[in-house]
């Protein structure tokens, strides 16, 4: 048997800083699955194609051979053979990621590598569908959220320690924007399982979130 976290939540909640602590606290395995949709938009970007076109979307997720493998721990995103880990963070990726996830193509995909994973290993999961269709038996279930001008802020701030100027207002509307899209597309849309803790990260710092979720893996049973 093996043991199975479900964290999900809307973008920037920081749903991956917390689920890598939760992972390396536990020994288990970080699964962060917006990568692996991140790498189906990327090579859908790669071929030029209109995110809005269905036909050819679909005909692309039959070309997109996604592996997943760990380097010292962390995860490693192989696209048709090729390590593409590095680029999946790019702003233009999330977006894209975030059109071309509505398919039922490419959700089938990811969602069969995404439970093979957790039928071998305990993991930590993260992602947008994880606790109400990926592992709806996962012991443990967290839905992470943050208000939309504080998940603004820490992006904002995220770009200023780059270097990168940003506009907040401009950064907030594009999560507002992105959360809409994640939360009325028609198959498994982003919402807190019934079973779901619900733990909102607006005013704790990255160690009492982590704290509070390791306490609920515990409580589950998770160790
Ligand atoms: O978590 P992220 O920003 O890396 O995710 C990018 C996009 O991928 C997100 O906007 C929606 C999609 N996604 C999804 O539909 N289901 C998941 N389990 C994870 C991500």
């Amino acid at each position: 048997m093996t043991y199975n976290i479900a964290i999900d939540g809307p973008a920037g909640a920081g749903k991956s800083t917390i689920a890598r602590r939760v992972a390396r606290s536990l020994g288990y395995i970080y699964v962060d699955t917006g990568a692996m949709y991140r790498a189906m938009a990327l090579h859908i970007l790669h071929q030029g194609i209109d995110p809005k076109d269905a036909d050819a979307v679909a005909q692309a997720c039959g070309s997109a051979e996604i592996d997943i493998r760990y380097e010292g721990g962390e995860q490693q995103i192989i696209l048709n053979g090729e390590n593409v880990t590095g680029e999946l963070r790019r702003e233009e990726v999330g977006n894209t990621a975030s059109q071309t996830s509505v398919y039922g193509c490419v959700r089938r995909k990811l969602t069969q590598l995404q439970k093979e994973l957790a039928a071998r290993e305990n993991v930590v999961m993260d992602g947008r569908d994880i606790g109400t269709s990926v592992l709806p038996d996962a012991q443990a279930k967290i839905y992470l959220t943050a208000s939309s001008r504080t998940r603004a802020q820490r992006r904002f701030l995220e770009l200023q320690q780059k270097g990168i100027e940003g506009n907040i207002d401009e950064i907030e509307a594009d999560i507002n924007e992105r959360d809409y899209r994640d939360m009325h597309r028609e198959i498994s849309p982003l919402c807190q399982a019934a079973d779901a803790h619900l733990v909102d990260s607006s005013d704790m710092a990255i160690d009492e979130v982590t704290d509070a979720i390791l306490s609920i893996c515990r409580g589950a049973g998770c160790c």
